[in-house]
Parts: C-alpha cells; structure tokens; sequence
C-alpha cells in the first residue's frame, strides 16, 4: 500500500503522530555563525564539545544547527524546551531520546551539504539518509565498495546522468536501512533487505531515503528554519 504523502509544510502547532504515521522534516543548516552563536546554547556539553572538534567552522556551524533542529523539533513532540532534551545513545552511536522522557517517540537525523532531514514516529524504529547529488568521479568506485554485482547490474546500462541517479537511489536506501537498524556502513554490502522505503527529494540537488521497521500509511511532510531570517 502506498503511504499518503503531504507537501512540504509549515507544522500544525500541536504535533500528533499515529502508529502508522510518520513525520518528515527538512530544514536548512547552512545558517551564519551568529545565528549558530545563539542556538548553541541549548546544546549538552558533550554536543558542544563535539562541535569544537570539527576543525573547519563551517562543519561546526552545520552541527549545531542539525542538533539545535533535532532538539527544537523533539522538544515540540515533547512539551519541553529544546536544551531540557536529554539523548541516550546506543553501541554503534545512534541517538534516543532517554528514558526520562518516557515517551515512544523514535527518530533518526542525516545531514549533507545545506540541508537536515528528520523522521520521526510513534514507535517504530526509523533510518533516514540524504545525500547531496555531485558529480563525483569516484562512484564507480564507491559502487563497487558498496553494491553487489547484481545491484551494480541494475543501472549497468544506463546513460551517465540516470546511472548517478540511480547509485544515489540504492546508496541512500541502503544507508536508511542501515540506520533504521542502528550499524554502521561498514555492513553496506550486505544489510540490504526489503521493507517499507521511501524515496524522496529533500529540495533540489539533494535525494533522501527513509526506512522503517513497520508499514506507513501516512507521512506528513515539514519545513522549518531555525536561522535568524525566520
Ligand atoms: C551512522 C552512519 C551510517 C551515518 O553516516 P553519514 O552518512 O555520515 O551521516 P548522516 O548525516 O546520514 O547521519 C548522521 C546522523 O545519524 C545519527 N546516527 C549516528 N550513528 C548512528 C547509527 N549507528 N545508526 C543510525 N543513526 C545514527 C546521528 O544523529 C548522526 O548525526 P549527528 O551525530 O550529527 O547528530 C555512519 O556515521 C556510521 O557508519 N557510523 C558508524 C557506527 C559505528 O560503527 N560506530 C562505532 C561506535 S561509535
């Protein structure tokens, strides 16, 4: 069955997700170093000194924005303000929300380039990846790191711009699922297993897939920023 899929839109203030719905947000985090300045403050003090160990700033930047968004958009499922937010983290590193919160809420972050995207649903376990489309002169070899015979097969025959097109597609699907379980891309080859997936493009130039562990009737589709032109 096909999910019912919203555009992308300004969020309702009260956010209510369903068993088989699931939200989609996308916000910007190319934002200035002023605005990030401000937004930094309702970071932990690990995040914090996560940032600080990015060594280009514009990385920096582009941390703290992707979790000031995570911790902003949680707090509004979460009726708390986004620094009282506290993550939990599994063995392989993927963020949860505490059990303080006691809450079903599950999600999952990617960032690439300019652009965050964020799924969130009621309970079941969620990956999402982004990827911004490049003219990359190494995919082949990237494909070959990660695809099968078979999968590399699939697009084998195609002109140059579809077989890009079709390496993002199956590189952000099998990454979404890798996250969906929470391992590493070091299981590239081998994780890639049906279930519910989603394509969609997250704005031009940037290709996203989303993976989930139950069936999506339902996705709503959110823009926000968080920079200081808002
Ligand atoms: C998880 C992973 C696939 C993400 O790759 P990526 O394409 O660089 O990044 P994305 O932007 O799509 O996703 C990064 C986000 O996914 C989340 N994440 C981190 N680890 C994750 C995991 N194991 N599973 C799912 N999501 C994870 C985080 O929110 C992270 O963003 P943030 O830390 O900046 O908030 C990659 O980092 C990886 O392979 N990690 C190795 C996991 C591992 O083996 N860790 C060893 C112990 S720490």
């Amino acid at each position: 069955m096909k999910p019912d899929i919203s555009r992308w839109q300004i969020a309702p203030e009260n956010l209510q997700l369903d068993p088989h719905e699931l939200h989609l947000w996308r916000f910007r985090i190319d934002i200035s170093a002023t605005a990030a300045g401000g937004l930094r403050q309702c970071l932990s003090a690990d995040e914090i000194s996560r940032a600080e160990r990015f060594i280009r700033w514009q990385q920096q930047i582009k941390f703290v924005a992707a979790r000031y968004g995570l911790r902003r958009i949680l707090a509004g499922y979460l009726q708390c303000s986004p620094a009282s937010i506290v993550l939990a983290y599994s063995e392989q590193g993927k963020p949860s929300l505490n059990e303080k919160h006691q809450s079903d809420i599950k999600f999952n972050l990617s960032h690439s380039g300019d652009w965050a995207t964020l799924a969130v649903t009621a309970g079941s376990d969620v990956g999402v990846d982004v990827e911004g489309v490049i003219n990359r002169n190494h995919l082949e070899q990237l494909g070959d790191y990660a695809f099968d015979d078979a999968e590399k097969r699939l697009f084998a025959d195609y002109s140059a711009a579809r077989q890009r097109r079709g390496f993002y597609r199956l590189w952000t699907a099998k990454e979404a699922r890798l996250k969906m379980i929470g391992v590493g891309l070091s299981d590239l080859r081998s994780s890639y297993s049906p279930g519910f997936l989603h394509l969609f493009p997250v704005a031009k130039k940037y290709l996203a897939a989303l993976a989930a562990d139950t069936d999506v009737h339902k996705i709503s589709r959110y823009h926000c920023w968080f920079g200081e032109d808002q």
